[in-house]
Order: structure tokens, then sequence, then C-alpha cells
């Protein structure tokens, strides 16, 4: 993975920089925090101090001062405390308001970004950035940077106090950390090896599991139990070898450090003592330090471990702003509202998804206010295209779509929208009860619910459920038909009220017990309405006032289906064929 680090900072600082207030109160109780933790081991060694003088030179102890002392520390450690409880607070209540704030935004852009962007993304990968990546962002952004100056400032704090102590410990002792970093991270670059080959080995024992689980029946089929069996045997093998030798690579990290620090202590034990000894150094000077050699080993230890946290931080940024950096959708039309009266128009309509092949080629028809409209031809002919650009999913099409000769680009999309509703094969019922399903956010009264109800046959479905209108709907609880989804997803097209309806083969994937209901509250809905309808089967659309017949992307015929029929062109082929449209072979 590739990161960018000066653009991803820029990005960090962004985000950070909405919510100044508080960070900079988190960052002053870090500060604050690691001051006193570093103010009390210098006072622990003046206690050692005054025991030692009073038993060295048989003055007696002054407890009073002593108490006081200890007071002191107490009150460092305190404050110490305090300050991280309110640095932990702030920073988890901040991590969650730009999580939400975050997620929001990507919400948001998500609804304003083109649709032909979003069918470049894969659904899953969009939905683990708006989960995963926000989450493990607000994680970090608000833990990682408190907690590097926090530690930052207990090593400063330390040697500072190292120094004041004594000069020759304190250099003795920050020459050698530095070089157990250094041979500790040879050692891990030299282990990272391993760790890869550990974790790909994981991978292939996963998707080997995956395989042969999911297939299994087809192993069996075959005899191949052993030949599997012998195969995954190899695979498990590798990986316990590889988890072996880089488990025990970084266990041995450990020992290592610890020797290291031990042989620290040591050190400046041994040379404090000989100084204590010359009368240079005060023997609670020795304990103070010891102290601060831990308070600058520590930090030490959890920066490494917040750098690598930072790293994943900085990944997801920029996965973040994959979707936030996405041009959203063009400039919309400036007509506020708009009334339908009179006719929609395709004009000379080409277009492609991508630069290469047209999908449309020259459209041209025209739709009567009122009128009943069926598209036909077979799959991939182009139908639900020219319903995409009819609903302005795309606007890159050459030639003109107009509503009562006003360009639809015109329009503004909100109030172009609102005058039509689409109803599509897959049906699409969200978490939440049916009413909510129903009404999509929209108020209406009960008496007109109620008529939506029993036009589109829902009644009798809803009624059989054991909450009525507030059956929850969600994946687990699921006890309703496609054909049953269908019938709602139209009840919530009624419900709509517009003026133009648009039906994509929505009657497709329902049994032919229902289809009869759904045929009768689709007539209700068309009522009065002008619509669109792209019908597979070829019976239920033969009362229309116009059928459009499209094949390879252009208009092959129109007319009526007796007009057509007489004809006897593709749309006789078609109809006659008495089988799936599909199925019938073009000349
Ligand atoms: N989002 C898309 N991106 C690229 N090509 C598409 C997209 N949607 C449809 N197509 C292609 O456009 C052609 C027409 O598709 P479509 O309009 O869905 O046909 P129909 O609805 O008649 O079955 C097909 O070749 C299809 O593969
Ligand atoms: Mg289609």
């Amino acid at each position: 993975m590739k990161i960018s680090f000066n653009k991803t900072i820029r990005r960090m600082y962004k985000i950070i920089k909405e919510y100044k207030k508080q960070y900079f109160l988190i960052i002053l109780f870090c500060l604050l925090a690691a001051l006193f933790n570093s103010i009390a081991p210098y006072f622990l060694g003046l206690v050692t101090d005054t025991l030692f003088e009073g038993v060295k030179n048989k003055i007696g102890i002054d407890e009073i001062y002593i108490l006081k002392i200890l007071l002191i520390i107490l009150i460092c450690y305190l404050i110490n405390s305090v300050c991280t409880y309110f640095k932990s607070f702030l920073a988890s209540e901040l991590g969650q308001k730009i999580g939400y704030d975050l997620r929001n935004k990507l919400a948001d852009k998500i609804n304003r970004i083109k649709v032909s962007s979003l069918d470049q993304m894969k659904k899953g990968d969009v939905i683990s950035k708006i989960t995963n990546d926000v989450e493990r962002l607000t994680d970090n952004i608000t833990e990682i940077i408190p907690d590097l100056v926090y530690n930052f400032a207990l090593i400063i704090g330390s040697v500072i106090m190292m120094f004041v102590l004594s000069k020759v410990l304190a250099f003795l002792t920050i020459t050698v950390i530095p070089i157990t970093y250094f041979l500790l991270s040879y050692i891990v670059k030299k282990t990272q090896k391993y760790f890869e080959l550990n974790q790909r080995a994981i991978g292939s024992v996963n998707a080997f599991v995956e395989e042969s689980v999911t297939n299994n029946d087809i192993i069996k089929s075959f005899n191949k139990e052993k030949y599997f069996n012998k195969k995954f045997n190899k695979e498990s093998r590798k990986l316990a070898n590889y988890g072996f030798v880089s488990s025990f690579y970084s266990s041995l990290a450990v020992p290592f450090n610890k020797f290291i620090g031990n042989i620290n202590y040591i050190v400046v034990v041994g040379v404090g003592s000989i100084f204590v000894i010359n009368g240079k150094l005060r023997l609670g000077a020795i304990q103070s330090f010891i102290q601060y050699m831990k308070d600058f080993n520590r930090p030490m230890n959890t920066i490494a471990q917040v750098i690598s946290n930072l790293q994943m931080a900085v990944a997801s940024v920029d996965r973040v702003y994959e979707i936030l950096d996405i041009k959203e959708e063009a400039e919309d039309g400036n007509i506020e509202k708009f009334d339908f009266k009179n006719s929609i128009e395709f004009k000379n309509v080409t277009f492609s998804y991508f630069d290469s092949h047209n999908v449309l080629k020259n459209v041209s028809f025209e739709i009567k206010k009122g009128q009943k409209v069926a598209i036909v031809g077979k799959t991939g002919s182009g139908k639900t295209t020219i319903i995409n650009l009819f609903m302005r999913f795309y606007n890159t099409y050459k030639g003109e779509i107009l509503i009562d000769g006003v360009n639809i680009k015109d329009i503004k999309k909100e109030a172009y929208r609102k005058m039509i509703s689409l109803v599509l094969q897959d049906t699409w019922l969200f978490e939440g009860t049916i009413k909510d399903n129903i009404l999509f956010d929209k108020v209406i009264s009960d008496e007109k619910l109620s008529r939506v109800l029993s036009d589109s046959k829902t009644k009798h479905i809803i009624n059989s459920l054991p909450d009525g209108l507030n059956h929850e709907i969600n994946e687990e609880t699921d006890n309703l038909s496609t054909g049953e989804k269908q019938l709602l997803t139209i009840a919530r097209a009624l419900a709509n009220d517009s003026s133009i309806l648009v039906l994509d083969e929505a009657t497709s994937s329902v049994d032919t017990r229902l289809e009869y209901l759904i045929n009768s509250s689709l007539k209700e809905l068309m009522k009065d309405k002008t619509s669109i309808v792209i019908a597979h089967r070829l019976s239920t659309i033969v009362n229309s006032d116009m059928i459009i017949v499209i094949k390879d992307g252009r208009i092959y015929e129109m007319g009526t289906h007796k007009s057509l029929l007489k004809q006897k062109g593709y749309y006789y082929k078609l109809y006659t064929s008495g089988f799936d449209i599909d199925e019938v072979k073009d000349e």
C-alpha cells in the first residue's frame, strides 16, 4: 500500500482543524499529566535522603518533613490521574463526534455523487469505508496524537530530570537505550519476512477451507476426500512452521529488551554508588533516577505501538477520502417547480456507459400526457437504459430529453424526480415498519393510506402480519414473499402520488398466484397517470396506447399492439413465439 504521507497528514489536519478547541484541551491535559508525572520521582528521592541522613548522622528522622513531601508526591500523582481522566474522557467524546460527523458527510456524499461513479465502486468496499474505516480513523485520530504528545512529554520530562540529577548517568542512559532500539528494529526487519509468509499461509489455509467446505459435495462425489486432505495437510503444516518461526522471533524481542534494560539499571546503580561513596551524588538521587529511567523506557515502547496505529489510521484516512474526493453530480437545473402538462419527448438520444459502445442509438419517441406506453425488447437491448436517462441517473447522452418542450436538465432534480414514481424489479424494502416503507417519509392522511392499501391489494397481506402496519421488516424476520414485497413497493409508488409512473420489469419475479393481484393493483396505480412500463411478459402490455420495440439500442418498431401484429414484423415474432422473448432468434 502506497501512502502519500504529506497529503494524508494534510487531510488529517483538515479533520482535526474543525475541532481545534477540543483538541487543544486534550493536548493541554496531556502536557499537565506528563509534567506532574515527571515531578513526583524527584521528591521520592528526597524522602530516601532524609531517612538516610537521619540514620547515618543519628540525629533522628524529621517525620513532619517526610509527611510533607509524601503529601506533595500524592498531589502530583493525583493531578496526573485527574488530567489523564479528563484527557481520555474528552478524547473519546471527540472521537465519537468526529466519527458521527464523518459518517454523515459520507452518507450525504453518497447521495450526491453520480450514479455512474457509484457504478464503478464495489458496494462492500463503500460500506466498509463508512463503517470500519471511519471507526478506525476516529479511534486513532483522537488517541494517537494525544498519546504521542503525552509520551514525548514524558520522555522529555524524564530526560531533563535525569540531567538535573546526574549528567553522567543521564548520558549513559540515553545512549544505551537508542542502541537497544536500533538492535531491536534490526531484528524486527529481519523477521518481517516470516510474518509475511505466516500471513500468506493463513490466507491460503482460509481459502482452502472455504473452498472445500462450499464444494464439499463435489469433492465427495469425485471421491477426492483423501486428495484434498493431503493438500490441506501440506498447507496447514506450512502455516504451523511459519507460525512457529514468527512467534519465536517476536517472543525474542521481549526478553532481549528486558535484558538490555536491566543491564542499564546495573550500570546506573553501579556507577551511581561510586558517586554516592565519593559524595558526588545523593543516595535518593539514584532512586529517583531509576524511576525516570522507567518513565523514559515505557513511552518508547508506547510510541512504537502508537506509530503502527498511526499507519492504520493513515490508510483509513486515505480510504475515507477516496469517497469524499469523488466529484459530485453535475450542476443542477434552475427551474424550481414544474407541472407536467403535455408530453415527454426523447429526441435523437444516443448514449454509452463507457466511451466505447453505444447502448442507445438515435432513440426518438414522444409520450403524451395520460398515455400508457410499453417498452419491449430482449434483455440487454437498452430498455432500462432509457429509464436511467429519463430518471437523470446519467447525463452524458447526445440528443435531448424534453418534458413539455423543456430540457429535463434545466429542471431542479428534486422537483423533477418528484413528478415520477419508479418501481423496479428488485424490490427494495428497508429496515423499519411496513408503514415506514410505504410512506417513505411522506405524510399522508389515514384515509388516503387506507385507500392506498386497498388499491395496491396489500391490505390482506398487512392484516395477516402480527403487528399489521407496524410490522418490523428486517433481514432475519423476513417472512414476505417476493410478490408480496413487490406489492408493497407498488403501494409506496401509489402513496407517492406522482403524475408519471415508471415500471421496470416490476412483475417479472412474481409467481402466478400474485400476478393477478399485482396486475390489478398496477391498473389502479396507472389510472389517470402517464406510465412507461417495461415488461417481459408481453401479455401484460397488450392494452398499452403505444408499444416501443427496442432492438440493440435502436427503436425497431412502434405502434399499438394491433397495428404491430398487423405488420407481422419483429414484435409479431416476439409475441407469437410463445416462449420467453429472449429465446426468439433474431434474423
Ligand atoms: N451501469 C452500466 N454500466 C455499463 N454498461 C451497462 C450498465 N447498465 C447496462 N449496461 C449495458 O447496457 C446494455 C443495455 O442494458 P439495459 O438497458 O439494462 O438492458 P435491458 O434493460 O433492455 O435488459 C447492456 O449491454 C448492458 O450490459
Ligand atoms: Mg432492464
